[in-house]
Formats: C-alpha cells, structure tokens, sequence
C-alpha cells in the first residue's frame, strides 16, 4: 500500500468519520486535535497544518535561528558531540526530503536516539531491530531510525488523525520502502510480513498480536495521555517485548491536563525488576529559546533572561529493560 492511499484511508476514517474512539484520548488531545487542519480533495492534500505535537512546520527564520541557538547552546555541554553531529548531519538530509526544517525538537530526539543507540550496540540489536513507537508526532524519530537502521521494521501507534502525519512524512522520507496500515479487522502478522513501516491507530493495537519488539520508545507523548491508555500501552509491552529489550520513555513527571487529570510519570506501572540503564533529568529537554514567553525561565538579579523559556514542568527519561510477561512466567516456574 503505497503512503498517498495510507493517508486517504486515516483522512476518510478519522476527519470525514470521526472514529477515534474516546476511552484513547485525554482531555488534552481532545482540546488540541480540533486545531489539526488536513483537507484532502479528490485524493489531493490541500491543507496539512499540525498543531501541539512538535515544532517541525515552524519556518519563520526568527524561529529557525532561536532554534539552532538552543541546539547550540545545548550542543556545548552535552557529552558525545562527534555521535551528535554525524546524526544531525543525517537528519538535516532527512528533513529536506520530508519538507520540514531541522528543528529544536529534531535535535532532542536525535539525542535520545544518541543515548539508546549506545545500549542496542551492546545488546547486538542493531541489525534487523524490531521498533515500536508511541506517538511520534511527524514521524522524525521513525524515519531516521530507519536511516540508521535500514534492515528495522518499525510500528507506529499514534491517534488516528496524526498518524496521518506520520504516514506522509515517513512516505516522503522513505519513498521506496514499505508501508503498512493496520485496518483492525485482520490481525497484522509480522512474520509473514515484509513491511518497513506499520502504522497502528491506538485502538487496533490489540490486533497486533503476533508481533515482538527489541525498541519501544515514547517521547513527549505518555504525558498527554490518559491512566487508562499508560497503562493500556504498558501491558503490551511487556507482553510484546523481548525479554532483552531496551524501552526509552521520556515525559513530564508531572502534567495536568485541560480535564483535570494528572499524568506522574513516577506514577506509570513500573515494576520492581524493571532494570533502569538510564534514570534521570533529561539534559536535552530543559529550556529552549524562543519570542513566545513561557510562564518560567531562568532569572539574573530577579528578572527574566530574555528569550529563555523553561518547559512546564521537568522531564524525566528511562531506558529500562522491561520485565516482560515471559521473565514472569520464568519466574513462577
Ligand atoms: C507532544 S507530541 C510528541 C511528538 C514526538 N514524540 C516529539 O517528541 O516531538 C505527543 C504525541 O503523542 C500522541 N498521542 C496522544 N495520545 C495518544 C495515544 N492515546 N496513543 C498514542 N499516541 C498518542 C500525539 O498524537 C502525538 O503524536
């Protein structure tokens, strides 16, 4: 299935027939999907505008040279430059063929990607990895893993109105491969399968049953979600899992959505023989420059450092080994 009919089917499922059912989505996608324009004609895009999931469309050059002074800015003081800038140097050729400008957010992720990549060498995993993703906004992160890792396959399980985005953008990044849509009604077998791309709207990730994972990975999107789905998505993994998995999850510790509810990230179901390989303040994800003023930032003599925005709240990330259903089992033997 070629990435133009992908994205015609999520426009007539989930813009023309609104099918996303309300138990996957939080009060705060619930507030922001409705500011997501897509208008597809006769087969045509003719508006694609994303909103509240990530700075890719932001072209304006205050914003772009903002932009690169926080990538700057953060560059010098983190450890791994070299790693850093060969795959900044990878991406920017990435971004152009997706349409969209290395960003900010370009660079956070290249950075996770940086800091996991360390641990799949380790682990032997860098071959044929099989990736999960949960809500990868524009679809960066997926189409430069497939860069990097050619022989992956990669799962990608988003609401169904921005998966859409994903479909286009992993389409224009990667144009020869294979792509996938997940209908729900069939189960998805990978292993009769030969897909590079598998694009999973939340609600069908039950059929998804034969499938196993080396790489889960969330960003910036379990803090947008409900308990019900947090708890929903980490079942699967450590049901869908190899026992020696890598699952990167990186998320305010704490956000309050427009409802009222609290997403912790201390809070997820983590379990005592989860093994954390990395637990701390993401170093990446502290601050960025830009005209649009946050309620905090950093101060000198009580005020305001210009154009310095601190995030809502701190981000947390973890790469841990996931117990999985199988060490369980072992367990109980
Ligand atoms: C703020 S964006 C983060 C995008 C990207 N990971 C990044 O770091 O820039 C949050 C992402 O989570 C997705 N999301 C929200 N609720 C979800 C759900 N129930 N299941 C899967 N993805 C969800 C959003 O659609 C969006 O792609």
């Amino acid at each position: 299935m070629g990435t133009t009919e992908i994205v015609n089917e999520l426009y007539d499922r989930y813009y023309i027939h609104d099918s996303t059912p309300e138990d996957v989505i939080s009060s705060h996608w619930k507030h922001y999907q409705s500011q997501v324009k897509v208008r597809i004609s006769e087969g045509n895009i003719e508006s694609l505008v994303g909103s509240a999931f990530g700075d890719l469309e932001q072209r304006a050059i205050t914003n772009r040279m903002l932009s690169w002074l926080t990538i700057g800015s953060y560059w010098l003081r983190l450890p791994r430059k070299k790693e850093i800038l060969q795959l900044i140097k990878s991406s920017i050729d990435l971004t152009k063929r997706m349409g969209l400008p290395f960003t900010y957010d370009c660079f956070r992720q290249v950075c996770s990607l940086v800091r996991v990549n360390q641990y799949i060498t380790e682990k032997n995993l860098d071959a044929n990895p099989n990736v999960i993703i949960i809500g990868d906004g524009y679809g960066f992160l997926a189409s430069l893993i497939k860069e990097i890792y050619p022989g992956s396959t990669i799962l990608l399980v988003d609401l169904g109105r921005i998966l859409l985005f994903q479909a286009y953008y992993c389409g224009k990044a990667h144009p020869h491969r294979s792509h996938f849509l997940m209908k729900g009604i069939e189960e998805f077998d990978q292993k009769d399968s030969s897909h590079d791309f598998v694009y999973c709207p939340a609600e069908h990730l039950r059929f998804a049953k034969n499938q196993s994972f080396d790489l889960a990975i969330n960003i910036a999107s379990m803090q947008e979600m409900n308990q019900q789905s947090i708890l929903g998505y980490f079942s699967f993994l450590r049901e869908h899992l190899n026992p020696d998995n890598l699952f990167y999850c990186c998320n305010r510790e704490e956000k309050t959505m427009p409802g009222g509810e609290i997403s912790r990230f201390l809070e997820y179901p983590w379990r005592e023989k989860d093994v954390h390989l990395v637990d701390e303040y993401c170093h990446w994800y502290r601050y960025f420059l830009s005209l649009h003023r946050t309620q905090n930032g950093p101060k000198i003599l009580n005020s305001r450092i210009p154009l310095v925005n601190y995030f809502d709240g701190l981000i947390r990330h973890r790469l841990t080994v996931l117990e999985t259903t199988d060490d369980c089992n072992i367990g109980e033997e």
